[in-house]
């Protein structure tokens, strides 16, 4: 039986992937700050499924201690770790767009240092081993967008981080990967202020997710496919088309 640990697996696409992991007969823990919201989420986990195969372990990705204990608690107690998501993230975005340094400074410390933290714990486990460290990243990281100015800044930082560490990883024989889902159904994007095309919801995200990340080794998994392709084609349209897109979305 393989294992795989999830950061923020206590909600949202975290869960969802959880729950597919699971019904695949994999191994799963899942690891977020509220260790009531763990505990509810691991016994819904367990009617869903039917499954026992499932832990958790509250821990905070910002503190770089409660990451120590976390990794070395699932590789000594529980087994070693196959697959390690990166997926918890704080998202608050700024929909009055004033510029508020605490958000910038919350946002890099949980999605950018909580990010090298749970890397450089895991690193020194599992180096030699060939297998698979995914960071969930966002397409708002591809190009600036209005009232994301802190949680892109960080999604493109993870994305330019994963870009630089699979050459520096190819060493150590650890494969890195990033994911990149379009507009997912979950209480982050209830924050949202503009139209979201295509949005999906969790379980949808969980079985590409799945697949991307049990099948051949992909650099990068994303999804819808038109929704993320368009956003990347969105990188390279001239500024005043990029602007006449954002004022049909909302009122920017
Ligand atoms: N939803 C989308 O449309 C979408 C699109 C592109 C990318 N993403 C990315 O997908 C990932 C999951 O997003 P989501 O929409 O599923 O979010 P979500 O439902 O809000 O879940 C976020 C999870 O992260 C945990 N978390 C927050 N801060 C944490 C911290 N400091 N340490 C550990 N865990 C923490 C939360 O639990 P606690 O609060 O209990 O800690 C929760 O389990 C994120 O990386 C996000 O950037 C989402």
């Amino acid at each position: 039986m393989q294992t795989i640990w999830i950061t923020g697996g206590s909600s949202g696409i975290g869960f969802a992937v959880a729950q597919k992991f699971l019904e695949e007969n994999w191994r799963v823990i899942i690891s977020s700050r509220n260790e009531d919201k763990l505990k509810k989420a691991v016994e819904k986990l367990k009617n869903k499924t039917s499954k026992k195969e499932i832990f958790y372990k509250a821990c905070d990705v910002s503190k770089y201690n409660d990451v120590k204990d976390t990794v070395a608690y699932i590789e000594t107690d529980i087994s070693k770790i196959d697959i390690a998501l990166l997926n918890a993230a704080a998202y608050s975005p700024n929909r009055t767009q004033e510029f508020d340094i605490e958000n910038y400074n919350l946002l890099i410390e949980v999605n950018l240092n909580g990010t090298i933290n749970c890397i450089d714990v895991l690193k020194n486990y599992m180096k030699d081993r060939n297998n698979l460290i995914s960071v969930v990243s966002s397409p708002v990281g591809f190009r600036g967008m209005p009232t994301a100015g802190a949680y892109g800044m960080t999604k493109a930082a993870q994305l330019n981080l994963v870009e630089s560490l699979y050459f520096d990883f190819k060493k150590l024989k650890i494969n890195i990967s990033v994911i990149n889902p379009g507009f997912i159904d979950t209480e982050s994007t209830k924050l949202n202020s503009f139209k979201m095309p295509l949005l999906k919801p969790p379980s949808y995200a969980a079985n590409k997710i799945f697949k991307g990340l049990t099948g051949k080794y992909k650099f990068e998994i994303y999804f819808p496919f038109v929704v993320v392709f368009a956003v990347k084609i969105m990188r390279f349209l001239p500024l005043k088309i990029y602007s006449f897109i954002w004022r049909k979305l909302g009122n920017f």
